[in-house]
């Protein structure tokens, strides 16, 4: 039985008991708890949790998941995956207990053939009611009982929560011991989970979590995995084998050379690959890309990993693309928008990999380097701030570091680079709670929330409004409190505002609150939670309750600005769609006053002429002056009029669609101006690349677009005016007098280098016998450089023809100086090497030095040592020869 008709017996057996069949949502969560869908109940999450009312009391998905908790186990177990598919059905307060589990048991059963002899079930411990259902099923002695560790789930975060009943398939005996599920996971397979979803977990690690209230109803959520039902139905070893994997890991198996099944360890980088290829083409689809951070970093960090494993198999050459396609054709009949979007997915995934290629080949000449140093230490360690400094700024991760060092026959200090890591880690979550507004936990805004209803915002039709303060937030914990005082700053929430907050890369407004007797500040506006709208403002005088009457007042020209910037960013990004094609689409974008960031999806650096002609569409549209207005629809109807929509809109909602005219329609919350011709001009300023395939350009907008061209002008007319030419003979001005620059400055090095080699027949003329060697020991003139000092040893030495001689000049500069020993074949016969005699010398300098036995050269920081180094090199030739 493959995937598909799995999915399609599965939704099928749900439709037909009135559960209404939900689209898999984006991978990427809505949820800001959560970086990405780890279960097939997260996209419902409000509704378990009574936030916002369930569009239906049954319904059946089969969701996309990423879990990268253990990635560690991925290839090396049956059962680990980083992405799968979970199939569910949910209950929000329809049905319960009694219905699900016979619902599960008959799906198994008829609809996919299981013997009933072969299949066990668990509870949770104290849960009599689950219990007797299952003993109208099974047979007592095939139910068990579990703790919390095994009958009690969550989603690992702040939210729903509740007892569980698990579903085992027995493998048989070839595959572990008897004793059902709690005796042995590997023979009895965990095949269906069934969530009895009673409670909200506030926050807390592992089952260390308070229980803050019963839900307001009893919901079901199971999670049924579609690629272990896959390695059951389909007879395989592993769900790396299945019909939707297997390809994927022949493709790798063929790229490398290696055969799937000749060797254990060669197998599970098969399967690594594999598996890590077609989640990061999952989440690229997604809209996610490869950085540093959040779920950009779990993409990098999963396709470096099958990088790293393809070159472990042996493989040298770039592979993603290869790889990418057997994902695509292994998903896309599922997944249309692989299909859709396949040449700009792997462009991403191919960029990714060139550079990661590339810091493998930087990071291995550092390692060497580093290699070779702790060879010679003692204990033959790598110290910790060698591996730290490969990973942090290389790139180079650290168990590619613990191998290298290992075939390199040392160790490494890992704990010193886990402290190191500690202490970054430590820095970064410093920096990212101090961007958080008031500091404040997320479960502080749910009581808020509860008490005082969602936020309404009205600043797309006013900028001032009277409103009522429900609740003010302060002190460190971010405590709700009854009033604040001059000086203060708090978190301040409003029945209704006019503020808009920080979303879409569009900035926050920020203003005034008058009120009675006293005015506060805006400094920032975040919208926490969905639905909340908090504000962090500064009281600059009076005292402000809490139910207090205010007159909030946004700063209109700031918005006026930011609203020019986002009108602008959606024209350039339609002019980027039109000049380079549909796969020119947003990746990011920042909307301040008078200036804009957006970033897009391209190959390679885009030309110039490019960027010209979008700058001059642009400008266009603004001379035509068209209306922008906004509208909102259903999501289909939107995809339907053709909206450019960015990733992770949550289905099944109402949009807001933005036109202006018809040049431009996007999906978008944000604030736009009322005609594009009130953006006066837009201006690029420049081009750049932030990510493997994601490009940036900076603009300006507005009066401040005006002025940079303005400020641009005057500089040119200044420039003409000082070479005397007219504009447009600059470049040609400026190239001509570069040139003759650079010819006189060639000659003046000519000049100097023959004044410096002047003085070598001097030099050499004075050379002084030694016990029948020839030694110089000077000064050099003033003001010689390094790299003439050592010219002219080499020439004065040439000078002295064969007799054996040692030549020695010293410089001084500031608070240093150098010694440089050349020597002749004559004076090394006698034992008089240059290395050596620098190592000497150099002493006196207050520093070390060495290198090759005919020239070498050293230094300290001791200028006053120069006459006693100079008196070194004498004395050694005078020690050597006797003389
Ligand atoms: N949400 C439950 C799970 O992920 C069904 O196992």
């Amino acid at each position: 039985m493959d995937t598909v008709e799995i999915r399609r017996r599965f939704l099928a057996h749900f439709a037909d008991r009135g559960h209404t069949v939900v689209p898999s949502a984006s991978l990427v969560a809505e949820d800001p708890t959560l970086l990405l869908v780890n279960a097939g109940m997260v996209p419902f999450k409000p509704y378990f949790l009574g936030d916002l009312p369930a569009p239906w009391r049954r319904a059946t998905s089969v969701q996309k998941c990423i879990r990268t908790v253990d990635i560690e186990n991925v290839g090396r177990t049956a059962r680990h995956a980083s992405f799968f598919q979970m199939c569910g059905n949910f209950s929000f307060g329809d049905y319960f207990k009694a219905e699900v589990i016979p619902y599960a048991f008959e799906l198994l059963t008829a609809g996919f053939g299981f013997k009933e002899a072969d299949l066990w079930a668990t509870v949770y411990h104290d849960d009599d009611e689950a219990e007797q259902i299952w003993r109208t099923l099974l047979p007592p002695e095939r139910i068990q009982r579990r703790g919390k560790e095994d009958n009690y789930w969550s989603m690992g975060v702040p939210g729903p929560c509740g007892p569980c009943s698990e579903i085992y398939f027995d493998r048989g005996p070839a595959f572990g011991r008897d004793g059902g599920p709690i005796a042995d996971e590997e023979r009895y397979l965990e095949v269906w989970n069934l969530v009895f979803m009673q409670f909200e977990r506030g926050p807390g690690a592992g089952y260390d979590y308070p229980i803050l209230r019963d839900l307001p109803s009893r919901n079901i959520d199971t999670g049924l995995g579609l690629e272990r039902m896959a390695t059951i139905l389909q007879g395989v070893d592993n769900l790396y084998e299945i019909d939707i994997s297997r390809p994927v890991l022949d493709r790798a198996s063929e790229l490398t050379g290696k055969r799937y099944g000749a060797d254990p360890a060669d197998d599970v980088r098969l399967r690594v690959v594999a598996d890590h290829t077609r989640t990061a083409a999952l989440l690229i689809a997604d809209g996610v890309v490869p950085s540093n951070e959040g779920r950009g970093y779990v993409l990098r960090r999963i396709l470096r990993r099958a990088v790293r494993n393809v070159r472990l198999l042996g493989g040298r050459d770039p592979v993603m693309a290869d790889l990418f396609d057997a994902s695509v054709r292994a998903l896309g009949p599922i997944y249309p928008e692989l299909t859709d979007r396949e040449v700009a997915i792997t462009q991403i995934a191919v960029g990714e990999e060139g550079s990661f290629l590339e810091t493998l080949r930087t990071g291995t000449t550092i390692f060497d380097t580093a290699a070779a140093a702790a060879k010679t230490s003692a204990g033959a360690v790598l110290p910790g701030a060698d591996a730290f400094k490969l990973h942090d700024t290389y790139g180079f991760p650290i168990d590619l570091t613990l191998e290298m060092a290992a075939e390199a026959g040392l160790a490494v200090d890992e704990d010193g680079f886990r402290r190191l890591m500690a202490r970054q880690r430590e820095a970064a979550k410093a920096d990212r709670r101090g961007r958080r507004i008031g500091n404040v936990d997320l479960s502080v805004y749910r009581p808020l929330l509860e008490r005082s209803g969602p936020t309404v915002f009205t600043g797309y039709t006013e900028l001032e409004r009277s409103s009522r303060v429900t609740g003010l937030l302060g002190g460190a914990d971010g405590a709700l409190q009854p009033a604040a005082v001059e000086g203060d700053e708090v978190g301040l929430v409003l029945d209704v505002t006019p503020f808009y907050a920080e979303s879409g890369g569009q900035e926050p407004d920020t203003g005034k609150i008058l009120f009675d007797g006293g005015e506060l500040e805006i400094l920032d506006v975040q919208r926490p939670v969905a639905d909340l709208v908090v504000h962090r403002a500064r009281v600059l005088r009076g005292e402000l309750r809490s139910g207090t009457e205010v007159r909030a007042q946004v700063d209109a020209d700031r918005r006026a600005a930011i609203s020019r910037s986002h009108t602008a960013t959606h024209l350039i990004h339609q002019a980027f769609r039109r000049a380079l094609g549909e796969t020119a689409t947003q990746a990011g974008s920042l909307n301040s006053p008078g200036r804009l960031r957006f970033d897009f999806r391209s190959p390679g650096a885009v030309p110039p002429s490019v960027l010209a002609d979008v700058e001059d569409e642009v400008n266009e549209v603004l001379v035509k002056d068209l209306e922008v207005r906004a509208f909102v629809t259903t999501q289909d109807e939107a995809r339907r009029l053709g909206a450019m929509a960015l990733f992770g809109e949550k289905y099944g909602d109402e949009v807001r669609v933005v036109d202006v005219g018809d040049y431009a329609r996007e999906l978008c919350g944000g604030t736009h101006v009322a005609r594009s011709g009130q953006l006066g001009s837009v201006k690029l300023l420049s081009e750049s690349s932030v990510a493997a395939g994601t490009r940036r350009v900076d603009g300006l907008v507005g009066i401040d677009a005006f002025r940079f061209l303005a400020r641009e002008h005057l500089l040119v007319a200044r420039l003409a005016g000082a070479l005397k030419a007219r504009p447009e003979e600059l470049p040609d001005r400026v190239a001509d007098i570069v040139g003759k620059l650079r010819d006189a400055e060639r000659e003046l090095e000519r000049v100097r280098a023959d004044a410096v080699l002047a003085g070598a027949a001097t030099l050499a003329a004075g050379a002084e016998d030694v016990g029948g060697v020839a030694v110089i020991a000077a000064e050099a003139p003033p003001g010689t450089s390094g790299d003439d000092a050592r010219k002219l040893v080499v020439d004065v030495r040439g000078r002295l023809g064969e007799r054996p001689a040692v030549v020695a000049l010293a410089t001084r500069g500031d608070g240093r100086a150098t010694i440089v020993v050349a020597t002749t074949d004559g004076a090394r016969t006698l034992g008089l090497r240059a290395g050596d005699v620098v190592r000497e010398a150099a002493g006196a300098l207050g520093g070390r030095g060495g290198g090759k036995p005919d020239l070498a050269q050293g230094g300290g920081t001791d200028p006053d040592g120069v006459p006693r180094a100079l008196g070194v090199v004498r004395a050694i030739v005078a020690r050597t020869t006797g003389g």
